[in-house]
């Protein structure tokens, strides 16, 4: 697209052997064969002195319409001021040729050029795809997941999760009662409990390739029912941790502590995988709850560095989860001195009572 015949020409010669040359000599010319070409342009030489709208106005309206994420528009100019240039490539335009031409660099630089943005699409459309794939397969987990819940034997499944949480639920408050009662304290600030969600489940589920029935979700799935404890201080934790296993009726599966062995990431708490028995009308069945044990701290923490797992295009994820880590281990650090903070201050209380 330019104004002046031998420019055209001296292009024209460059480039008809490798391309089919469509020609301008305004910008609303321009525009019209931009228009009615779209989908076979490959790319575009564009000057920026025209009558008729300029170069500038040209590749605006590329823009606002859309077309300047299909086509590549190389800027064909004997400006040398860099602002120009740069404003430019600010615009959107892919690359900058200044006159008088060199045959071999205005044919190369197209080429490549061509060859980027190609890439660049083909990449774009994978992604698309990808993107609705996953849609897709979202929408058949939740379709899933809604027929699942229509079955009786699943509803009553959950509704014996349900039971298990209870239950185990109410060993800790027994515990926390007796603690507060004997010793002044609790060994928890608070439970948060969760059943997973049908379509959590049949997510799970599918991805280890597990068929989806009740049985197979019994016995499979360690984690549908979940109860989460928070304690004030580290060694709330592991003395909760083994009230409680030592139980009658309980029976530890798994453990995973967490606390010792943090993750990588910076993760820290403990995990025990139980079997414990619910007492319905006529039976008494055994039943997995995974519990997890941390301080408030590290729950905060968690839940925050949970986010981080459902999120999509963060184009920093790399600084944050750096960022993460060092909170996790500044984390630890005062969940360690303020539990020894807690030590000074008993000791002291108990021997002013020694005292008396
Ligand atoms: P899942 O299949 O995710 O249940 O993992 P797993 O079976 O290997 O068990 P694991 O004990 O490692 O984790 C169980 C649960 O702990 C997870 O479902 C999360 O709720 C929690 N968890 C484990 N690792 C992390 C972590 O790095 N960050 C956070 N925020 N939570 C975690
Ligand atoms: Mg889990």
């Amino acid at each position: 697209m330019d104004d002046v015949d031998l420019n055209r020409d001296l292009l024209r010669n460059m480039l008809e052997d490798d391309y089919l040359i469509e020609i301008a000599e305004d910008g609303e010319k321009a525009l019209e064969k931009l228009r009615e070409y779209t989908d076979r342009i490959a790319a575009v030489l564009l000057d920026l002195q025209m009558p008729n709208k300029d170069g500038f106005a040209v590749i605006r309206e590329m823009k606002k319409s859309g077309m300047l994420q299909k086509i590549p528009v190389l800027i064909v100019s004997s400006e040398h001021a860099i602002e120009v240039e740069s404003q430019c490539l600010a615009l959107g335009a892919a690359d900058f040729i200044h006159k008088p031409f060199e045959s071999s660099i205005v044919q190369n630089r197209i080429r490549n050029t061509i060859e980027l943005f190609n890439g660049k699409n083909r990449l774009e459309q994978k992604v698309e795809e990808q993107e609705e794939a996953l849609r897709k397969q979202d929408r058949i987990i939740q379709l899933q997941a809604e027929k699942l819940q229509e079955a009786e034997p699943f509803n009553r499944l959950m509704m014996e999760y349900r039971a298990a949480i209870m239950g185990v639920e109410n060993r800790l408050r027994v515990l926390n009662e007796e603690f507060s009662l004997e010793y002044n304290r609790n060994p928890f600030e608070s439970i948060k409990s969760r059943l997973k969600t049908p379509a959590s489940i049949y997510e799970k589920m599918s991805r280890k390739g597990y068929p989806v029935t009740v049985e197979s979700i019994r016995e499979n799935l360690k984690d549908v029912a979940g109860v989460r404890v928070i304690c004030s201080f580290p060694d709330d934790i592991y003395q909760l941790a083994e009230l409680l296993v030592k139980q009658d009726n309980i029976t530890l599966l798994g453990r995973k502590d967490y606390i010792k062995s943090p993750k990588t990431n910076g993760y820290r708490s403990l995990h025990l995988i139980l079997n414990v028995p619910i007492f319905l009308s006529n039976e008494k069945k055994y039943m997995k709850v995974e519990v997890q044990f941390r301080t408030i701290a590290m729950d905060f923490w968690a839940s925050l560095e949970h986010k981080l797992k459902y999120k999509k295009d963060i184009d920093n994820a790399e600084e944050i989860v750096g960022l993460l880590k060092n909170c996790a281990d500044s984390i630890v650090m005062l969940d360690y001195q303020m539990q020894e903070i807690r030590d000074k201050i008993e000791s002291s209380k108990e021997n002013k009572r020694r005292e008396i």
